[in-house]
């Protein structure tokens, strides 16, 4: 699957603070990129703004060439875009098949057309979803637990869920905020190489904001730096921690 998202000189205000300024970013093809630094430098805004979440106020979204600043949310998820959220909410009540299930069905880029045209072909699509799911379910190694309730899942696999439910929507680029905040290190571990091998098997690529540097760096392509709203360094995960300006920006807090 094609996906190659840029941003080109991507400024978001709020008010009197500058959340991004001018920020150019490339997320390559096949490629898990991760972005890092102090809190407030930055990060989530970047995800909003590229999820169509926030619009801003200069500068350009490009993904696979099309420019799709300003789109709204559910026009950028159409394209393959797709963001999981920082605390997984599935339904606690459902299984977490249903749980998928449900993630194809509530796909929020749906028009009434469709919905109403699906209600004829609802055998066949329910047969799809079904397969889909079964697949995700395997992809995960979440069989074993397919019929459990979302709310009797560990943190971990609660992750590998939103995980699984933003697969149903075929996505091409995963927005990530914090995948692995909360989790323990081996279970984190095992999170982040099911990215890579879905990165592999799958060809997605994965855009990443994380605070746990110790987990996560080994798993990436690519690192770029913020602070105060700026890219202040990018290249492979060696080079940008130990970038001296990289250092500084966590120091100085
Ligand atoms: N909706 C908003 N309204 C006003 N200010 C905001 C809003 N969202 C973010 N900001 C401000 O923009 C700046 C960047 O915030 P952002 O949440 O993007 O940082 P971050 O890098 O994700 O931080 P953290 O690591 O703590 O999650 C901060 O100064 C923040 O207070
Ligand atoms: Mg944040």
């Amino acid at each position: 699957m094609v996906s190659d998202l840029r941003t080109i000189n991507v400024t978001k205000r709020f008010g009197g603070i500058t959340a991004l300024n001018s920020v150019n970013i490339r997320v390559e093809p096949d490629s898990i990129v991760m972005l890092i630094g102090p809190n407030g430098s930055g990060k989530t805004t970047l995800i909003n703004v590229i999820a169509g979440y926030y619009k801003p106020d200069k500068g350009h979204v490009l993904f696979n060439g099309f420019d799709i600043t300003g789109w709204l949310p559910h026009e950028i998820f159409k394209t393959g875009i797709v963001r999981t959220f920082q605390i997984p909410r599935p339904f606690k009540k459902l299984s977490v098949l249903d749980n998928l299930l449900l993630a194809v069905r509530s796909n929020p880029g749906e028009s009434i057309i469709n919905a109403l045209f699906r209600a004829e072909k609802w055998k066949e699509r329910e047969r799809e979803a079904l397969q889909k799911a079964y697949d995700v379910l395997e992809l995960l190694d979440l069989e074993r637990v397919k019929n459990k309730k979302a709310a009797e899942l560990s943190g971990g696999q609660l992750k590998l869920l939103e995980i699984g439910r933003a697969l149903m929507a075929e996505p091409k680029l995963i927005l990530m905020d914090e995948p692995v905040a909360g989790v323990n290190p081996s279970l984190a571990h095992e999170i982040m190489d099911h990215i890579v091998s879905l990165r592999n098997t799958l060809r997605l690529s994965f855009l990443i904001v994380e605070h746990r540097l110790d987990i996560v760096l080994d798993y990436v392509d690519k690192v770029y730096a913020m602070s105060h709203g700026k890219v202040i360094s990018v290249g492979k995960p060696s080079r940008v921690i130990s970038d001296p300006q990289v250092v500084e920006a966590y120091l100085g807090g």
